[in-house]
């Protein structure tokens, strides 16, 4: 079996997702509204809905060889929260990412998700990345900004009209 592909910035390690995961991803992130809210379905999940959430995680990586990493800060590996590259059309992915509550801002999630887009630029060679976010989400949008992304319009996903952040490889 080849090594889980870990990648460490100056305070993190981004760890892929493993089915253990569950109980402490659910406490971090999808039981908490305040973070839950700004991620589809808008809402605070079950953990059996996290279980199932975990499965696809898994599947996705199985299917892709990347996906959802779970974020641990160092020295003490404390799970943060998560962020991750989703396939997306052909040349193409899709860029997740959200923190719990206690730790916004602090830059983590703009540290993260600079090395999962260096991976995706660098080693999977994709042409472009996209994130979409709901427009009442300005933290998000300003962590986009701050990687370089530009908003190009609105997709119509989850039920609600979403900004559309485009990132090219340069
Ligand atoms: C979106 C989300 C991850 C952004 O969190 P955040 O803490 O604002 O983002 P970062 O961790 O990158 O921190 C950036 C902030 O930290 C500040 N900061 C402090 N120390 C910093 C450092 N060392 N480096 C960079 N920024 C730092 C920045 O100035 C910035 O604050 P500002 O926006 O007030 O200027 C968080 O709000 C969240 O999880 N929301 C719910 C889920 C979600 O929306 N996910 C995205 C869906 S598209």
């Amino acid at each position: 079996m080849s090594e889980p592909l870990v990648l460490e910035t100056s305070r993190l390690r981004l760890v892929p997702i493993a089915a253990t995961d569950a109980e402490e991803w659910w406490r971090v992130v999808w039981s908490d509204l305040a973070v839950a809210r700004y991620l589809p379905p808008q809402r605070t999940l079950s953990r059996e809905a996290v279980e199932e959430r975990v499965g696809a995680a898994l599947d996705h990586w199985a299917d892709h060889g990347f996906g959802i990493w779970l974020l641990r800060e160092q020295p003490a590996g404390t799970l943060v929260g998560h962020c991750g590259l989703l396939s997306g059309d052909s040349d193409t992915l899709e860029l997740v990412y959200a923190l719990g509550y206690p730790v916004w801002g602090r830059g983590l999630a703009t540290e993260a998700a600079s090395a999962a887009l260096a991976y995706g630029f660098d080693a999977l060679r994709v042409a472009q990345v996209f994130a979409d976010v709901f427009s009442a989400n300005t933290r998000s949008s300003r962590v986009l900004a701050t990687l370089g992304f530009e908003q190009e319009g609105q997709v119509h996903r989850f039920g609600a009209e979403l900004d559309r952040f485009v990132l090219r490889r340069t």
